[in-house]
């Protein structure tokens, strides 16, 4: 028995969200061994404009009992970007020490994705959630002057590069991944990367089963489009990850179709998924959102809890529907969020 959070945000967080959870409803039922229960949380843009804040002081004590929390997309006009953003996900991810963002990268046959290549791409990257580039240590000087300047400091720290190579060499062994790439740069960043490739390529020494290489990040984005069914699990820097995570998923597919974790490998505190995308304000309310990456990021939830089966029987409907042409305008379909998600509902049962 799992109890799970769930945060559907604003704009087409809601609308997506919504096909998630009548999906997880379907699964229940379908599947006695799976019983999660859940519970909804309006903490948005909305909920800001009404009580000053994003969420309750408390929030993060509420959250710290469920397993898991599955979150939508936030982000409304009337409100600051940096409000909703710094108010409500980062206190969650830095709160509950959820140092590693994880996003599968997965060619689903049917897609018409930019890159026409006919090879299987599955691979997922491993992003530094917590420190490096976007560590905000810095500050600046004759502010407003001609002279001005600013200092911004990336901070790689070993304990810190170890536990994000520890949970991407464990991750490729227990999946079957053959091999971890690590994107780099300390031909030209020679402090913080040495160490990076330092602590990265001693935690490789314990893996002596999965081949190890480490590639400069300028090289790698190129081999991202030039060979990208060569990767298994791909290892980065906060910094590098985020623009790796945007290149990857942008070969395979785009916003609509990219799922994403931040965990908390130790389990001290709930791991949350939601999908890449924000709330999509030009398109909020018109019921064409696509619900894919959310269907997708409650699929990773599930396996997180332990669940395979129906994590596997999410992907194999998502899998089903696309080749079937189910889909919405942005992967130039005619199909509503609502059309989408019955589908991927009604296919579920006989994949379960
Ligand atoms: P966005 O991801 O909301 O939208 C970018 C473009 O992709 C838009 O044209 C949108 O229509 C399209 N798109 C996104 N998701 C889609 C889906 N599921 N189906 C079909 N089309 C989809 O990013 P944008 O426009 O930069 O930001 C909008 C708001 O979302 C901002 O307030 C921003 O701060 C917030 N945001 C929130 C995130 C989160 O909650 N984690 C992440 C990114 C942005
Ligand atoms: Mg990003």
């Amino acid at each position: 028995m799992h109890n799970i959070a769930v945060i559907p945000g604003d704009g087409i967080g809601r609308e997506v969200m919504e096909e998630a959870l009548c999906l997880l409803e379907e699964i229940c039922k379908t599947n006695s061994l799976l019983t999660i229960e859940w519970e909804i949380f309006s903490w948005s843009s909305e909920y800001y404009l009404q009580h000053g804040e994003m969420m309750p002081k408390n929030g993060l004590d509420t959250l710290k009992k469920y397993d898991a929390i599955l979150f939508g997309a936030i982000g409304d006009p009337r409100v600051a970007d940096e409000v909703s953003i710094w108010d409500l996900i980062m206190p969650i991810r830095k709160g509950f020490e959820q140092y590693i963002n994880f996003r599968p990268i997965k060619q689903l046959a049917g897609i018409n994705a930019p890159l026409q290549i006919d090879k299987d791409i599955d691979f997922v990257i491993i992003r530094e959630n917590a420190e490096g580039e976007y560590s905000n240590m810095g500050g600046n000087l004759y502010q407003g002057t001609s002279q001005e300047m600013a200092v911004q400091n990336t901070v790689m720290t070993r304990e810190g590069v170890k536990k994000a190579s520890a949970f991407a060499f464990k991750y490729a062994r227990s999946k079957n991944y053959k091999k971890v790439t690590s994107a780099t740069k300390s031909n030209a960043i020679l402090h913080t990367m040495k160490l990076w490739d330092r602590e990265v390529a001693s935690v490789s020494s314990n893996y002596e089963d999965i081949h190890f290489e480490s590639v400069y990040i300028d090289a790698l984005t190129a081999y991202f489009v030039q060979r990208p069914e060569e990767f298994g699990v791909v290892l980065a820097s906060n910094l590098f990850g985020d623009i790796l995570s945007d290149l990857g998923s942008s070969i395979v597919g785009g916003l609509g179709v990219s799922p994403s974790a931040n965990i908390n490998p130790e389990g001290n505190y709930p791991s949350m998924f939601e999908p890449v995308h924000g709330s999509a304000p030009d398109i909020a309310g018109q019921g064409i959102a696509n619900p894919i990456a959310q269907v997708w990021s409650l699929a990773l939830l599930l396996e997180h809890l332990g669940y395979e089966q129906p994590a596997d029987a999410i992907l194999q409907s998502i899998q089903h529907v696309i080749q079937e042409g189910i889909v919405t305008p942005d992967l130039g379909g005619t199909c509503t969020t609502k059309q989408v998600g019955k589908a991927i509902r009604d296919q579920v049962k006989s994949n379960l």
